[in-house]
């Protein structure tokens, strides 16, 4: 069959395969991004107008587009509703710059690890990522620095507060170090930030496009991680340069993005209600959070290194000794435990073995001890093999 040539670089999402195998109601998976399925709220939909039916406009609803400008005004970023575009969840947002940006060969700069979808969709459209290595506040400035000077990327794609995979929130003088780099060398940021409002110190950070004088920029959020990610609504701030082209992108690709998970985002965000229920949800995932720190403490202490996150949803772990965490994928499922090997979130999988993400929002708290206390035991036996051979 004639498909085409992009298609031959599609490469399954070893996440989804996971989750599917997952879905086994006796399977403890630390494998998702999955929110608690108790945390998400009760929706009401009594007084939606039936206009929501009708097709709508493809920057997205007037009124949220004002709520979400606000918000991203609040954390400093100097923008207007003009400047937001609303997408089918933050995932659109990746799939619009690849389009914008990326042809056969196009490089770009991701953190080392990242987010497994971004390396999948960035390298679907043909491009050639450029790992920089992320330490526990931020990205190797010079290793940055060096990839600028050497090569011509199209954009820096980062992840700066609770990274996924890695939990890193990049601390104030990364920020502007990243952003003083970006604006030296013109070089655009798409900057995803689904897990900010997920903080458990409280901590807040400006985002690093609030802080470009001359670089461009995409701003990416979602409400996938505080409310639901069924309504599948995220947007987009991009600078005035790029929005134009990324909205024609939106139209080409769906219209628009659904009204009435639209309509739903309005009736939080902004609200008290949001902010008690951001409240709840903090307490509750900090709460699951030092569950899981206190049981890895018990099981992984001698197998691995780790950073309590300070927010997000995963725990990221570097084996002291490392192995390729993709081959304990099998065993740990025949012990009906599922993670995520670390490889697949590097854009060179194969250099870098030995790390797995942990989500810590799932698995409810009476079964973290049987379920890590496996995870260890595939891993122990693992490597005693490896020891052997
Ligand atoms: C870093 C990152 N970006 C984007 C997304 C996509 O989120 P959504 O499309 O649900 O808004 C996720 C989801 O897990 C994520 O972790």
């Amino acid at each position: 069959m004639a498909f085409s040539e992009r298609v031959t670089r599609l490469k399954s999402s070893l996440i989804r395969e996971i989750l599917a195998a997952a879905q086994r109601p006796e399977v403890m998976s630390f494998a998702g991004g999955l929110p608690a399925e108790s945390m998400l709220p009760a929706l009401d939909w009594a007084d939606m107008p039936a206009a929501m039916g009708q097709y709508g406009t493809s920057e997205g609803e007037p009124q949220l587009r004002e709520l979400l400008a606000a918000e991203a005004r609040a954390l400093g970023l100097d923008c207007q509703a003009s400047q937001v575009l609303v997408l089918s969840g933050s995932q659109q947002a990746l799939d619009l710059a690849a389009k914008l940006y990326i042809d056969k060969g196009t490089e770009v700069v991701v953190e080392g690890p990242t987010y497994l979808a971004a390396l999948q969709t960035f390298q679907l459209f043909g491009a050639e990522c450029l790992s920089v290595p992320l330490a526990a506040d931020g990205p190797d400035i010079a290793a940055l620095r060096a990839r600028l000077e050497q090569h011509a990327p199209a954009f820096a794609y980062l992840i700066p507060t609770f990274q996924n995979p890695s939990g890193v929130r990049y601390s104030e003088s990364a920020r502007a170090q990243v952003a003083a780099l970006l604006d030296e060398f013109k070089l655009t940021l798409i900057e995803d930030e689904p897990y900010r409002e997920l903080t458990y110190d409280g901590g807040m950070a400006q985002p690093i496009a609030a802080r470009l004088r001359q670089a461009s920029w995409i701003y990416t959020g979602t409400v996938s991680k505080t409310l639901l990610p069924g309504l599948r609504v995220g947007y987009l701030i991009a600078s005035p340069d790029l929005f134009p082209h990324l909205l024609r992108l939106k139209q080409a690709a769906d219209l628009h993005t659904n009204r009435v998970g639209q309509w739903q985002a309005m009736q939080w965000l902004g609200t008290d209600k949001y902010r008690d229920h951001l409240g709840q949800l903090r307490d509750f995932y900090r709460g699951r959070r030092d569950a899981m720190q206190a049981v890895l403490l018990e099981h992984f202490a001698d197998l691995a290194d780790w950073h309590l996150p300070q927010g997000g949803l995963f725990f990221w772990l570097t084996l002291k000794q490392p192995i390729d965490t993709r081959t304990l994928l099998g065993p740990a499922m025949a012990q009906d435990v599922a993670f995520m090997p670390g490889e697949p979130f590097f854009a060179d999988p194969d250099a870098n073995p030995g790390c797995l993400r942990l989500n810590f929002s799932h698995v409810a708290p009476h079964r973290l001890q049987e379920g890590l206390s496996r995870l260890a035991h595939v891993i122990r036996k693992a490597q005693a093999a490896q020891t052997a051979a």
